[in-house]
């Protein structure tokens, strides 16, 4: 576990809203599939379908523009959608992608680190697409512990996030992922490098998938599931449920 994660306090809301805020850089990273959206959403499908046909309530936590969510939520029922962001820019799209499933549908603008916790009504499915990492070790503990509570009995937390290997720093982590990335991520500027980097530097605190797992457990979740992780070992996506007797 990071001890320079550690030590940090909180998400720079501020920042990472002004990041995405742009989200023209975002969308040219998603396009090209750099952040392996396409993987990703796939295994949202897949356990979407495990639901077995039954219509399903969605809690989609930084949900961007939700173009990928609202691709995979058309082949399935949905009961209820409700995206969470801090950017009106992204938020704005995501009403758009969404509108047209014809499901009911609510959009919040705001930080959910902060709204979570206030949630009265649990969700059968709650998706975090690349932004828990923005919180450090402690805080990322809590948050799970929150997030428990408001996955329905039966249902699931997915996410998809940056990782590290096992005992990796956060600055080894960082300077891999630049690495690789400087070299694969060629449909885009010096200007929108410079800025994705910075982003990332200054707000991503990737840990491991042992951590994660150790995170769950304590916060009432079973065993987490790896459902997909990427070629360099840079993102993963895991799947969180309800420990058994507590579900
Ligand atoms: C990397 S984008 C991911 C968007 C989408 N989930 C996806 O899979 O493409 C992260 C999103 O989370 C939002 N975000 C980051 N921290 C947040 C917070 N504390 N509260 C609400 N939204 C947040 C950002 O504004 C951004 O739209």
């Amino acid at each position: 576990m990071s001890s320079e994660a550690a030590a940090r306090a909180g998400e720079d809301v501020e920042n990472v809203r002004s990041f995405f805020d742009q989200w023209a850089i975002y969308r040219r990273v998603i396009e090209r599939n750099y952040l392996f959206h396409r993987e990703a959403y796939a295994e949202l499908d897949r356990v979407l379908g495990g639901f077995g046909g039954r219509a399903v309530s969605v809690l989609d936590l930084g949900s961007g523009d939700a173009s990928y969510m609202a691709e995979v939520l058309a082949r399935h029922a949905v009961a209820a959608y409700r995206g969470v962001d801090i950017s009106p820019v992204a938020l704005s799209l995501a009403r758009e992608n969404v509108g047209r499933l014809g499901c009911p549908a609510e959009f919040t603008q705001g930080d959910f680190f902060a709204l979570v916790p206030t949630l009265r009504e649990a969700a059968d499915f709650v998706y975090i697409g690349l932004s828990l990492h923005h919180l450090p070790l402690a805080d990322k503990g809590r948050f799970l512990a929150d997030l428990r509570r408001v996955v329905k009995p039966g249902g699931c937390l997915m996410v998809c996030e940056p990782i590290c290997r096992a005992g990796e720093s956060r600055s080894a982590v960082l300077d891999r992922w630049w690495d690789i990335v400087s070299r694969k991520w060629t449909a885009l500027s010096a200007e929108d490098m410079a800025a994705v980097k910075g982003h990332v530097f200054g707000n991503d605190y990737p840990e491991s998938i042992d951590t994660y797992d150790a995170l769950g457990r304590a916060a009432g979740f079973a065993p987490v599931a790896v459902r997909f992780t990427c070629p360099d070992e840079l993102y993963a996506v895991l799947e969180f449920r309800p420990a058994a007797g507590l579900g």
